[in-house]
């Protein structure tokens, strides 16, 4: 039977295309804020997404660190999980068939201490139908080499991705740059060059919180990850200069976050060169932000008289 067309919701085309993997809108769950997708099951649709984002797996399971670990802040939170996740098999035997039923691309973020933990975890889940990409959080400290964060080195950056990049035969390679260093660009050039097909950004800013009564920093791991509104602006700031000095000509697809609450928030990242919109610590908020998000592109789109969001990516004004 014909469908009657004349009731489907008509409104601007909101796909875009992150290396090759098509989406229906650029919006997908930042890591670490939606666990495996169940976790926000009663409170979002989530199947009215673009992607899902699943936390950091690692090789082995990690209980990750002592509480406590998250604590608010004004406009954000604090975070230092440490990485805590079921591991490897336990993903793959009972978290993919989840993940599986939303009928969405799914992109896992994997984690570890050492080059080869990476690879493993990657070359497991390219045999993984549900799964299109493989999200490199490099924020973690490379435990070989001193425990200095792999992140935060070019040198280290080009290691990780080139090894990881091997092991991605069917899996697009986007890497999760860390805002903690004196110029971003020169992090995303060396993670495109040695093969990254997409970039995210940005991760946490190391920061900490001190209660004054004990004289103590309030997280068991004294430091931790800041997130939230209070860091958009610098995000922005961040990616339009991915955007200009490395992406747009190599033609990579950002995927940003930091602070995205409301469609204004997106638009202003959609305008500074993003592809892709991960929202995290809103969700805390209110999950359903997402969809609001979503819908709140396509009026801004439908007002200006744009039928594309394609068309307003990166095309702020200089
Ligand atoms: C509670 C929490 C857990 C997170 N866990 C991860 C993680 O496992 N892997 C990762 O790459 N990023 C992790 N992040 C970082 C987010 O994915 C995101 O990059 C960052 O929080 C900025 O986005 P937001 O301001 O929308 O939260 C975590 C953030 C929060 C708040």
């Amino acid at each position: 039977m014909m469908a009657d067309m004349s009731d489907e919701k008509t409104g601007p085309d909101l796909t875009v295309d992150i290396a090759g993997v098509p989406l229906a809108n650029p919006l997908m769950t930042a890591s670490g804020t939606c666990g495996y997708a169940q976790e926000y099951a009663d409170f979002v649709d989530l199947k009215q997404l673009g992607a899902f984002v699943t936390k950091s797996i690692t090789l082995r399971p990690r209980r990750g660190n002592d509480y406590p670990r998250v604590v608010e802040t004004r406009a954000g939170m604090l975070n230092a999980i440490g990485l805590a996740n079921v591991g490897l098999d336990i993903f793959l035997e009972e978290k993919i068939p989840q993940l599986r039923s939303l009928a969405l691309p799914v992109f896992v973020n994997i984690a570890g201490t050492t080059i080869a933990d990476y690879v493993a975890v990657a070359e497991a889940l390219d045999e993984v139908d549900v799964v299109r990409g493989v999200e490199l959080n490099i924020s973690c400290p490379n435990v070989k080499e001193g425990g200095i964060q792999f992140g935060v080195d070019p040198r280290q950056i080009e290691n990780i991705t080139s090894a990881v990049r091997k092991a991605c035969r069917n899996n697009k390679l986007i890497v999760k740059l860390s805002p903690n260093v004196s110029d971003i660009a020169v992090s995303a050039r060396a993670a495109v060059e040695w093969g990254a097909e997409a970039l995210s950004l940005i991760n946490t800013f190391t920061a900490m919180a001190i209660d004054p009564e004990t004289r103590r920093a309030v997280l068991s791991n004294g430091t931790g990850g800041l997130s939230g509104p209070a860091i958009r602006p610098i995000a922005v700031y961040m990616v339009r200069r991915v955007y200009t000095e490395v992406a747009r000509d190599a033609d990579v697809p950002i995927i940003a976050m930091g602070g995205i609450q409301f469609a204004r928030d997106a638009l202003e990242f959609l305008l500074a060169g993003a592809t892709g919109l991960a929202v995290g610590t809103s969700l805390f908020v209110d999950p359903a932000c997402l969809v609001k998000i979503r819908d709140g592109i396509g009026e801004y789109l439908a007002r200006h008289g744009l039928s594309r969001v394609q068309d307003i990516i990166g095309a702020m004004e200089d």
